[in-house]
C-alpha cells in the first residue's frame, strides 16, 4: 500500500499518487526502456495498430492536447488536467444509467465531486511539482553539505526525485511574449519560493526582460518581453517602452542584458521556447488609428488614447501585416538560436469577460495557429483552450492570478521539457525516463513524436 502516504503533507496529493504508483512505474520503466530502446521510431512505422485513436501512438499522445476535465477543489495544488481518454469510457456503468429508471432509486445526482484515483491517475504528471520536491531535496542536501552537517535523512521520495530527476539540471527555458507570460514566470518563481528578476539593462521597464532561476537545480526560466509586430516606434506609442520592434528590441535589450541567461548546455540556445504576440499588435493598430482621427481634430477636442480592444476582427491587411512580420520573427529567432530548440507558439487567452472585444486576439490567434503549423512546423502551446472559461481564475480583465491555472501552466511547461529530454509517459504513467545519454539530443527527442502533434486546427 501506499508507501509515502505517512510522510506526505496532504497538501500533495500527486505524491500520494506517485507513492502508490511508485513500483509500478520503476517496473514499467525498465521494462519499457527496454521495449522502447529500439526506437519510438518503430512505432511511427506502424500507425494505427498500437492507437486508440487510429492515428496518435499511444507513447505520442499530448495530454495537453486532448479534451479534458478540468479538475479543482478548494486547494489548488490539487489541481488536475484530467483527460478523456478511451479508458474514461471504459470505466463501468453507473447504477444510475439504469433505464427504465429503478422506483426506490429517487432522483439522479451524482454530485459527488471527488474524482476517483483511478481517473485522476491518468493526468499527466505534475511536473512542476516535481521540480519544486527536487529543488526541496537538492537545497536541503546542498546546505547540509556546506554547513558540513551528515547528509540529512531521505524519504523514499527524495531518493525517487534524486534518481530519476537529473534531467531538469542546467536548463535554459524562454518565453517570448507579453505580460501573461511574465506574470506566469513571476508565479512559478514564487511556488518554488523564489523571487523572479526584472532587469533591462538601460532600457529597464517591465517590459523589459525577466528571469527565475533556481539554484541547486540550476534551471532558468527567462521571459523575453515583445511589443507587438510593429517595425518602430511611432509619436503615438503609448507603453513605457523605449524601443519597439523585435530586431532592435534583440539588439538593444535581449542579447546585452540577457543572452547569457538563455543559453543552456548546447552553447547555442535554450532548451525550450515558447513565443507569441497578439495583445500589443491589436492595441497598436487602435491607438494608430485614434492618433490619426485627433489630429484631425482641432486642439483642444483631442483626447488621450485609452487602451481598448477591437470590438471587430482586425482587417485582412493588418493580419498580413503581423503574419509577415512574425514569419521574420520566427526565422529571425531561428537565426539567432539554431534550428534543433523546440519552439512552440503559445496560443491567445481571451478576455475575463466582455466577449465583443475578443474579436482582435482571436483574429490574431487563428492567424497564427496557421501560420506556425503550416509555415513553421511549429507545435501549439495550447494554453488557451485549458484556460478557457476559467473567469475565476483572473485577476483584472485580462491576466491569470497566481492560482489554479497558473499552476497547470508551469506543470504543462516542463511537461514539454520532459519530452524534449526524451522522456515518455502515457496517460499518467511514466514509460520511459530521459536517459544521461540522450537527454540533451533536444531535436532527436522531440522528433520523436513531432509529426503527430503538429496540429493546425482552430480554436
Ligand atoms: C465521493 O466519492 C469518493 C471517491 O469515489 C468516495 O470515497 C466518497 O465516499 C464519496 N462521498 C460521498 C459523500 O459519497
Ligand atoms: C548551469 O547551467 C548552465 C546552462 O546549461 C551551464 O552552462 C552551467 O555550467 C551550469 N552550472 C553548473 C554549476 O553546473
Amino acid at each position: 500500500m501506499p508507501m509515502f502516504q505517512s510522510h506526505v503533507p496532504r497538501t500533495a496529493p500527486f505524491i500520494i499518487l506517485f507513492g502508490v504508483s511508485l513500483s509500478v512505474i520503476i517496473s514499467v520503466s525498465y521494462i519499457n526502456s527496454v521495449r522502447l530502446g529500439n526506437g519510438l521510431s518503430r512505432v511511427r512505422n506502424v500507425i494505427g495498430t498500437q492507437s486508440f485513436s487510429g492515428r496518435i501512438p499511444p507513447e505520442c499522445v499530448d495530454p495537453y492536447k486532448m479534451p479534458g476535465y478540468m479538475y479543482t477543489t478548494e486547494d489548488r495544488e490539487e489541481t488536475r488536467w484530467i483527460p478523456f481518454y478511451p479508458s474514461f469510457f471504459d470505466l463501468p456503468e453507473l447504477p444510475e444509467t439504469a433505464y427504465p429508471h429503478p422506483d426506490d432509486m429517487g432522483d439522479i445526482l451524482l454530485d459527488n465531486r471527488t474524482v476517483d484515483d483511478a481517473i485522476l491517475n491518468t493526468a499527466p504528471v505534475p511536473w512542476f511539482r516535481m521540480l519544486r520536491q527536487y529543488y526541496n531535496y537538492l537545497k536541503r542536501v546542498d546546505e547540509a553539505k556546506e554547513s558540513n552537517q551528515p547528509e540529512p535523512e531521505l524519504t523514499e521520495f527524495d531518493e525517487y526525485v534524486r534518481d530519476h530527476m537529473s534531467w531538469m539540471q542546467h536548463r535554459r527555458i524562454l518565453l517570448m511574449g507579453d505580460s501573461l507570460d511574465r506574470n506566469q514566470l513571476q508565479y512559478l518563481c514564487e511556488d518554488l519560493g523564489l523571487e523572479s528578476i526584472e532587469e533591462g539593462g538601460i532600457h529597464l521597464t517591465k517590459q523589459t526582460t525577466a528571469y527565475c532561476h533556481v539554484p541547486h537545480v540550476n534551471i532558468t526560466f527567462v521571459q523575453w518581453h515583445i511589443a507587438g509586430m510593429y517595425t518602430f516606434r511611432p509619436e503615438w506609442w503609448w507603453m513605457p517602452m523605449k524601443v519597439v520592434s523585435f530586431e532592435d528590441r534583440y539588439r538593444e535589450i535581449f542579447e546585452p542584458v540577457s543572452m547569457p541567461r538563455v543559453i543552456g548546455l548546447s552553447g547555442s540556445g535554450p532548451d525550450l521556447i515558447l513565443m507569441q504576440s497578439g495583445l500589443w499588435d491589436q492595441v497598436a493598430f487602435l491607438s494608430g488609428a485614434h492618433y490619426q482621427r485627433m489630429q484631425a481634430l482641432p486642439e483642444e477636442d483631442r483626447t488621450k488614447f485609452v487602451i481598448g480592444r477591437p470590438k471587430e476582427p482586425l482587417t485582412i491587411d493588418q493580419l498580413r501585416f503581423v503574419s509577415k512580420r512574425f514569419i521574420k520573427f520566427v526565422e529571425f529567432m531561428k537565426n539567432v538560436f539554431g534550428e534543433d530548440v523546440p519552439m512552440m507558439y503559445r496560443s491567445s487567452t481571451i478576455r475575463k469577460d466582455g466577449k465583443d472585444e475578443d474579436w482582435g486576439i482571436l483574429s490574431i490567434d487563428r492567424m497564427l495557429r496557421s501560420l506556425v503549423t503550416t509555415r513553421f512546423d511549429m507545435e501549439v502551446f495550447d494554453w488557451s483552450k485549458l484556460a478557457y472559461g476559467a473567469s475565476n481564475e483572473y485577476k483584472d480583465f485580462i491576466h491569470f492570478t497566481k492560482g489554479r491555472m497558473s499552476l497547470l501552466f508551469s506543470d504543462m511547461l516542463l511537461h514539454y521539457l520532459f519530452r524534449a529530454s526524451g522522456g515518455v509517459e502515457v496517460e499518467g504513467v511514466v514509460k520511459k525516463w530521459p536517459q544521461e545519454r540522450t537527454m540533451d539530443n533536444l531535436k532527436a527527442n522531440w522528433d520523436m513524436c513531432h509529426d503527430y502533434l503538429v496540429d493546425t486546427t482552430n480554436r
